[in-house]
């Protein structure tokens, strides 16, 4: 029988969970230890799990898999495997595209129906591809592709109406962007229900309180601009010209529009893809709560909060000087970095490690601590944590491109002044990041 006081931790722990943050463009770390490969997603949400399918950029933009991560808090995400994955020949083949796949279920079939962009690696085809499954995580049965209603379809969403009925919407290079209406099983569909002769690609449509709003990006290539939106109460007519929504100039804080994720209380989540053209698997996410008003929706940029739409609590920076170095570990040149260096060298042969000791937090909770860190490599690099002495954590660094990234732990913190031993050491005998710092939430 659990002791009142383990049941009061446990009491306290949950009601703390605030300390799980989102980290817009950092490297984020899945159960597999690989940064998220889920570019261009979409979620979906069965009972209280969210479900992340996006594009396997791993090796590049040619296809290789759709992936499927889930979470209970959008923070910490476990993979749970591949919904498709590259064939032999045909649309799911070497060299092809296969981007921005979203998932819906359909009541009536009981069936879970995956839509997705298909492609030739020059995008000449423009086609939508259809897949099914019997689970939302696992496999799927491809159908086949075909231009919607005979229209070009590059960058695709998919949208259920409140009354079931499901949508595709479709950049038609020639004619603008398309709402179009599905068949009641979601596997083919019926008719055009609005066109905007505008150009406009990325779109991600939701629904607040009995008004539509559709979200897309100017077609920059994979280069962000300033994204934009449009709203109506009706989905075949009404919808005001396209507007602006997070800050000018921010090119929507370096993002392209993946999805508009509403949540169970309410606050409704843009998610966006930051893309490294040079380097596709080392894309990173930039999730945001919005903030929408009636006709007007704006969206801040935030370091980091905690889902659904918290301020992230004050922290404290722990600087690489603060560290013990123990093996190889030494001060290296850091341009990016807060102060022009940074611990260098932990891992490899001699295996060098950084303690951190004194780490403070007033709660006894999982929360999300940050690392700022280098990586000049191409490749991701990966260090082992260790928070007060438990295993090491397996940990991805992606490449930061000369500048300074940030890398998210998630991790179980005591309460106390001073009471938390972070260890970053070399695992598997390859070489860690370049450390800057540490940002541990307080609270
Ligand atoms: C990436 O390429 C390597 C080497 O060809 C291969 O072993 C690996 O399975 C590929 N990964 C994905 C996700 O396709
Ligand atoms: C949301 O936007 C409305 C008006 O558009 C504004 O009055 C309100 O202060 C904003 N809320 C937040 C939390 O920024
Ligand atoms: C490493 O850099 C820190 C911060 O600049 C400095 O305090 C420390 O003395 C340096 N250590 C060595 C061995 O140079
Ligand atoms: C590397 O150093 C760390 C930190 O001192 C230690 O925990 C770990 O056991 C060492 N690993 C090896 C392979 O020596």
């Amino acid at each position: 029988m659990p002791s009142l006081r383990s049941l009061l931790l446990a009491a306290l722990a949950s009601a703390a969970e605030a300390s799980l943050q989102v980290v817009p463009g950092a490297t984020w770390t899945a159960s597999n230890s690989q940064h998220v490969q889920a570019h261009g997603a979409g979620v979906i949400r069965v009972d209280s799990t969210y479900y992340l399918i996006g594009e396997d950029k791993t090796n590049g933009s040619a296809f290789q898999n759709v992936n499927c991560y889930s979470s209970q808090d959008l923070v910490q995400w476990k993979y749970e495997g591949a919904l498709l994955s590259r064939t032999d020949s045909g649309d799911l083949g070497p060299n092809r595209v296969v981007e921005r796949p979203k998932v819906l279920f359909n009541e009536a079939t009981g069936k879970y129906v995956l839509w997705m962009h298909i492609d030739s690696s020059n995008y000449g085809e423009a086609k939508v591809g259809v897949a099914v499954g019997d689970t939302v995580c696992g496999s799927y049965e491809y159908q086949g592709s075909f231009q919607p209603l005979d229209h070009q379809s590059r960058d695709m969403g998919l949208f259920a109406d409140d009354d079931g009925t499901g949508y595709l919407l479709s950049e038609d290079r020639q004619n603008g962007l398309r709402i179009m209406k599905l068949a009641s099983d979601y596997l083919s569909v019926e008719s055009s229900t609005y066109l905007w002769s505008d150009s406009i690609e990325a779109p991600a449509l939701v629904k607040v309180d009995g008004r539509y709003y559709m979200f897309g990006s100017r077609l920059t290539g994979w280069d962000p601009n300033d994204n934009l939106y449009s709203t109506s109460t009706s989905l075949t007519e009404g919808w005001s010209s396209w507007a602006t929504f997070a800050d000018v100039g921010s090119k929507t804080y370096t993002s392209q529009t993946n999805y508009v994720l509403p949540l169970p209380d309410g606050t409704v989540i843009y998610l966006g893809d930051r893309w490294k053209s040079s380097n596709l698997m080392a894309s990173t996410y930039v999730w945001l709560p919005l903030n929408i008003s009636g006709t007007t929706v704006t969206m801040a940029n935030r370091a980091s909060w905690v889902p659904p739409s918290s301020a992230a609590p004050a922290s404290t920076t722990y600087a690489f000087s603060a560290a013990t170095y123990a093996g190889s570990a030494r001060n290296v040149t850091c341009s990016g970095c807060s102060s022009g260096s940074a611990a260098g060298y932990i891992g490899g042969d001699e295996n060098g490690s950084l303690t951190f000791s004194g780490i403070r937090s007033d709660a006894s909770t999982r929360s999300t601590v940050q690392i700022r860190y280098a990586n000049g490599d191409s490749t991701s690099r990966y260090a082992g944590v260790r928070v007060n002495g438990g295993g090491a954590i397996k940990i991805a660094f992606l490449p930061t491109f000369g500048s300074v990234g940030t890398s998210t732990l998630n991790v179980d913190l005591r309460a106390g002044g001073d009471s938390n031993t972070i260890v970053i050491e070399g695992i598997d005998g390859g070489w860690g990041p370049d450390v800057d710092q540490l940002i541990v939430p307080v609270s």
